[in-house]
């Protein structure tokens, strides 16, 4: 009889969520558990979740619902992420039957819960980063992707008056440079070329050398650089007040970087930019954007946007849709403002449903086509392809472009790994339709 245990993992939210649902699938597996992508056939399920919106704390609480009631008899539950962080003590008078809750930083006392069957352990919710990631480091990288997401910081300082993070992700920690060119080693060992470097703010990085010297992002990436197996980088989140001339200007220098930014700016106004902390203004985001273009010139950007923040009047509104128009953005993401629990701004009378949701749409409708317009540039062009595995149809791979754009291409299997170029030859909404030069 096999005597094998099972695990389940599903990550909500962001990316960085990804990479510590990695990190925990590592854990198990060092364990001798088995991944599955059934939750019915789990020993231990795990919800790795996200608190940036209501609606995504309430997807935690109708999940944990579903799995405790059709998962096997005997199952575990384990809640992650930054639910756990926030509302540990509530998880357990809602969900009682939950067996463990462990914060983002504590995510490596996993191993100490599955080395003793007996552990009393129940809610952990420390913050200590230079532990996680130091436990972290002693697992084996279990991959089979040609791209990675390697954090590289956590936390934020900012404080933008809607945001949860600072509270659930505690304050800035920077990995030391070393401790992350072992990681992408090992990962580019096991085959890897792309890597993604994420943080909540990863431009604010400032992770020591082997000196004990303070570097800044655009050192750390020319270092990873030295890497011949790795052939692309990228990263992601920033923050505009952190974008520093020696980072611009490695976007015009650094032929392993993407040509695509994330650059989230939230909102056109200024007297809303101000209302929300991000302690810039338009004017300067537009500065930076020309820095930018000026040493990258066809970079593509992207960008995060809320509407209906508390006091957002029509003309503050219009002034976002003018920046839109302005910047003009290879896609984004827009929300509908979300009042957390213990934000300052919270405490603000909120806008009209209707108001939100219309200007959600006026939004949604002006970036779509913007994305649209971006891909129609590529029709007919040639665009290099890191092909990543296999396609949705037969004879189909697909691979992400060099501004990420998703890339479904007609081509053979032993391309799968490389970097290729690709004839484009249709578009559709959110991706490129091409066919590989081989
Ligand atoms: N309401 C709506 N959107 C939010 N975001 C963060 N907090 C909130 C909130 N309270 C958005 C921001 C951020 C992205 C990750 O989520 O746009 O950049
Ligand atoms: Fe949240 Fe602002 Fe920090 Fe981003 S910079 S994580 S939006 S507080």
């Amino acid at each position: 009889m096999n005597n094998t245990k099972n695990f389940f993992i599903k990550s909500f939210g962001c990316q960085m969520n990804v990479y510590d649902s990695n990190k925990m699938k590592d854990i198990f597996i060092s364990h001798g558990l088995n991944p599955t992508d059934n939750y019915q056939d789990a020993d231990y399920i795990v919800l790795n979740t996200c608190h940036i919106r209501e609606k995504a704390t309430e997807k935690t609480y109708s999940n944990l619902g579903r799995v405790h009631k059709k998962g096997k008899i005997d199952h575990k539950i384990i809640v992650a992420g930054c639910v756990a962080q926030a509302e540990g003590e509530l998880i357990q008078q809602r969900a009682p039957y939950v067996d463990l809750v462990l914060g983002p930083q504590s995510l490596q006392l996993l191993d100490t819960y599955l080395s003793d069957a007996n552990s009393k352990l129940k809610i952990i919710t420390e913050f200590d980063a230079i532990d996680k990631f130091d436990t972290l480091r002693r697992f084996k990288t279990n991959t089979n992707s040609k791209s990675s997401f390697v954090t590289i910081q956590e936390g934020c300082d900012k404080f933008c008056t809607f945001c949860v993070v600072p509270y659930t992700r505690g304050s800035e920690y920077s990995r030391s440079i070393s401790d992350i060119i072992e990681e992408i080693k090992k990962l580019a060992d096991q085959g890897v070329i792309e890597v993604t470097l994420l943080g909540q703010n990863v431009n604010a990085y400032h992770g020591i050398d082997e000196s004990g010297k303070e570097r800044s992002l655009s050192y750390l990436i020319n270092k990873i650089s030295e890497l011949d197996e790795i052939k692309r980088i990228a990263y992601s989140t920033s923050h505009p007040n952190n974008m520093t001339d020696d980072l611009i200007e490695l976007h015009g220098t650094n032929t392993k970087l993407m040509s695509c930014l994330h650059l989230p700016v939230q909102s056109g106004s200024n007297k809303i930019l101000k209302l929300m902390n991000r302690k810039h203004t338009r004017e300067f985001y537009f500065k930076i954007i020309e820095k930018l273009r000026k040493h990258k010139s066809n970079i593509a950007l992207s960008s995060d946007f809320i509407v209906g923040f508390p006091d957002e009047d029509d003309q503050d509104f219009a002034d976002t849709i003018d920046l839109i128009n302005q910047v003009g953005f290879m896609n984004s993401y827009s929300f509908k403002y979300s009042p957390r629990p213990g934000t300052p701004a919270a405490d603000k009378k909120e806008l009209p449903v209707k108001v939100q949701d219309d200007r959600l749409k006026i939004m949604q409708t002006l970036l779509n086509r913007q994305e649209n317009n971006f891909n129609k540039n590529f029709l007919l062009k040639k665009v290099d392809v890191l092909i990543s595995g296999l396609g949705k149809y037969e004879g189909q791979v697909k691979g992400k472009s060099e501004f990420n754009q998703s890339v479904a291409i007609v081509g053979n299997t032993n391309i799968i790994g490389n970097i290729v170029p690709v004839q484009i030859t249709d578009i559709s909404v959110h991706s490129l339709i091409g066919k590989a030069e081989t």
